[in-house]
């Protein structure tokens, strides 16, 4: 007999949860879906009426909230009530790296998974099924197993219908193509020991993926192979970085030798982009639970080898950073910027480890202002992320370090040289000529990510880098 889900809830409405419920609400009508979240703000902005303030940004997203939401979605922060009901429970909760403590710098936070679970054993009425939805390290779900046993123990289980069946279901959607990797994924992966659980898990991506596309493993294999997935994906951006740098020495350029490299078909052509290094709330979090593993089981030479992912990606930023620096004759200081994109990548809202958040430290620690404009990161996102090192740096002459602005066209005024961090679309139709009447002279263009017009910047009569090329000076 198969266990049927009628009414699903999901701990977490972040950049996982919300995007993910919105597409299985969509493709299950038969099914309710609650996502709920402790933060009631961000309750709220799912729920307001105008879909340009949802609390997250995703190409496709504000389409199925329009057509779901109080159909069968529902975001909440009632959720006692919302795991009580539930015949199946995600849990999409943020697992940063721990900032303190034993594995600090290193292993994850679980301080919010516990807080489910124990929401969970609390709550749940009957039989549950728990699915690990956040990335997590390998061996979470047996925490969350003991946490959700220790309570049947502790309510005298004769007394209770309350059971469990703990799975892994890893999330490998990238951000700015959520929807379209929900509703087209490569792969989904399951991982658990109880069959009946894994079907009804499978019952639900049956809707609308092909079964030979659902794998099914047992739960470390399962919590392990999204680690390593990350870590591989990450892998791939040092590397092609890392040539970047050679290139620029030696006269090579990054796009010929990416697409040489490319067309061999095992390397495959994906993933192959050089830029300021990778960003996201992931990639560096994984590799850091992978080290913190290794190092756990002794296997030093394995910490290592990705520690070298992470030292690469902080030497990329660094490296930009005094390029900019230097090729602005080594000094910026009382020199203003112009910084186009914040978020880590385009199509997205999210700025966590953006790769814009350090090379702004490094140039305001140097002493240049900076005009910012990203078109969908908020003024308050970049306030907070440069709030530190805006206070140490004050300008004694109370010139504003910080400009923030919500059109492009006023950005460069005044600017002694562009910055292009996020590969934004509209990056690339940029009238140069008009930019370089209003900055001052020499002016430089600088492209981390190969997307403004490059004729159109030289011809306009600027300077200009482009990451992995040679450099074109006018002046
Ligand atoms: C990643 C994984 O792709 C996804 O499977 C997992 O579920 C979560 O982590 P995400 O971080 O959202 O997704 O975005 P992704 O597209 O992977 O980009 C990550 C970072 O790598 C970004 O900063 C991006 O700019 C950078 N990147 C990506 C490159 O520098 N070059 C590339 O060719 C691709
Ligand atoms: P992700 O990128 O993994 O989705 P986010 O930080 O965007 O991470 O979202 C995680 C969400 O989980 C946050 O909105 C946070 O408030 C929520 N959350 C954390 N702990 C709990 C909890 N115990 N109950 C409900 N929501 C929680």
């Amino acid at each position: 007999m198969t266990f049927e889900i009628r009414k699903v809830c999901c701990i977490g409405a972040g950049y996982v949860g919300g995007p993910t419920m919105a597409v299985f609400a969509n493709k299950c009508s038969n099914i309710q879906f609650k996502v709920v979240d402790i933060n009631r703000a961000r309750i709220n902005a799912w729920n307001s009426k105008d879909l340009s303030q949802l609390p997250i940004f995703e190409p496709g997203l504000e389409k199925l909230i329009f057509k779901c939401r109080e159909k069968n979605l529902f975001f909440t922060t009632d959720i006692e009530s919302s795991i009580s009901e539930a015949d199946m429970i995600f849990l999409s909760v943020n697992t940063p790296t721990k900032t303190k403590g034993i594995g600090a710098g290193k292993a994850s936070d679980l301080k919010w998974v516990e807080a489910s679970a124990r929401q969970i054993a609390e709550f749940s009425s009957s039989h549950t099924i728990v699915v690990e939805k956040s990335t997590l390290p390998v061996r979470t779900a047996e925490t969350i197993k003991k946490i959700l046993e220790s309570s049947q123990n502790n309510q005298t289980k004769s007394l209770t219908n309350k059971s469990y069946s703990v799975l892994s279901n890893p999330e490998f959607l990238a951000e700015g193509n959520a929807i379209k990797d929900l509703e087209n994924p490569d792969r989904v992966l399951i991982g658990g020991e109880d069959n009946k659980a894994i079907s009804a898990l499978e019952g639900i991506y049956l809707n609308w993926i092909s079964p030979e596309k659902i794998i099914k493993t047992n739960l470390w294999s399962s919590e392990l192979s999204k680690l390593t997935a990350n870590a591989f994906l990450a892998q791939r951006i040092s590397s092609i970085n890392s040539i970047s740098a050679i290139c620029e020495e030696t006269g090579a350029d990054i796009y010929q030798v990416g697409k040489a490299v490319g067309l061999d078909s095992r390397i495959g052509n994906k993933f192959l982009m050089p830029s300021p290094g990778f960003g996201g709330s992931c990639f560096q979090k994984d590799i850091l639970n992978l080290i913190y593993l290794c190092e756990f089981y002794k296997l030093d030479a394995v910490a290592k080898y990705w520690q070298g992912v992470i030292d690469i990606n902080k030497w990329q930023k660094t490296r930009i950073s005094q390029l900019i620096i230097n090729k602005l004759f080594g000094n910026v200081s009382g020199k203003k910027i112009a910084i186009l994109g914040f978020a880590f990548k385009s199509n997205t809202n999210d700025i966590r480890n953006s790769p814009a958040i350090d090379i702004c430290e490094d140039l305001l620690e140097e002493g240049s202002s900076l005009a910012i404009y990203d078109p969908k990161v908020t003024d308050a996102q970049i306030n907070n992320a440069l709030e530190n090192k805006i206070q140490r740096f004050k300008s004694s002459d109370e010139k504003n370090l910080l400009n923030i602005y919500s059109s492009i066209d006023d950005v460069f005024k005044d600017c002694d040289a562009v910055i292009v961090l996020t590969e934004w679309q509209e990056f690339s139709f940029i009238d140069w000529v008009k930019c370089a009447k209003v900055m001052r002279k020499p002016s430089w263009v600088f492209d981390t990510r190969s997307c403004v017009n490059k004729q159109e910047v030289l011809k306009a009569g600027f300077n200009f880098w482009r990451i992995g090329s040679e450099t074109h000076h006018i002046l």
